[in-house]
């Protein structure tokens, strides 16, 4: 918890696109989230200066990153937040090059000996992509969530649009209300890793 009566979601959206089909996504988490009292703020990605890692590797000394960007503001939320809700559209069979310089100055959490700084803290991630099949991508989503956890996130559920490029997410109620109500769940929810993803998926018919 962060401190507060209520937890935290942190939504972080890595499109161009400040009202696109991730923001719709990401912000429908929230949403949900919000509506069980949770204390919500996103972030677009891109509105923000976010610099590359320039490799100093000063940062695994005590944590701290000596690059004077935005970034030090993200740092704080993630820090502060219970949940990170962290989506990014599929460019180029991959997450967008704004998303990635996150992940690149989240090395900041890792220790000298690469374990992480951060108490497994929970984490949806959220991606859309054009094209239809929605297994297209899957073993980059599963890489991805893999690449999380070693960060120290505990990635409690992946949300995946596909065929955006023929039905915008805006028009997906039933997506977006899956969205929400694993907002809704995540925040109500103590539990972490396995036990929360066989929790949620014994709700999948209203989820
Ligand atoms: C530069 C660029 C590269 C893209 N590459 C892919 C891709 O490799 N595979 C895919 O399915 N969709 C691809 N797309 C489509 C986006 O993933 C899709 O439209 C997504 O829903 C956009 O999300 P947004 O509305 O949040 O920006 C690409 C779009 C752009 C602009």
């Amino acid at each position: 918890m962060n401190g507060g009566s209520s937890i935290k979601v942190l939504g972080l959206v890595g499109s161009p696109k400040v009202d696109g089909n991730t923001s719709k996504l990401v912000n429908a988490v929230l949403e949900g989230a919000a509506e069980k009292g949770a204390e919500t703020v996103v972030y677009n990605l891109a509105s923000l200066d976010i610099k590359g890692c320039n490799a100093c590797g000063r940062c695994r000394e005590n944590g701290c990153c000596v690059i004077d960007d935005d970034m030090q503001k993200i740092y704080r939320e993630i820090n502060s937040a219970d949940v990170v809700v962290l989506g990014s559209p599929v460019y180029m069979w991959q997450m967008t090059a704004q998303t990635k310089l996150l992940i690149d100055r989240m090395t900041a959490f890792l220790r000298p000996d690469f374990s992480s700084r951060l108490d497994n803290k929970k984490l949806i991630l959220v991606f859309t992509q054009g094209i239809s099949d929605r297994d297209a991508f899957k073993p980059y989503f599963d890489y991805t969530e893999g690449l999380l956890y070693y960060l120290g996130f505990d990635v409690l559920n992946t949300i995946v649009a596909a065929g955006t490029d023929k039905l915008e997410v805006e028009f997906r109620p039933h997506l977006l209300e899956k969205a929400k109500n694993i907002g809704k769940f995540v925040s109500g929810s103590h539990l972490q890793g396995l036990e929360y993803r066989r929790a949620e998926s014994s709700l999948t018919p209203s989820l």
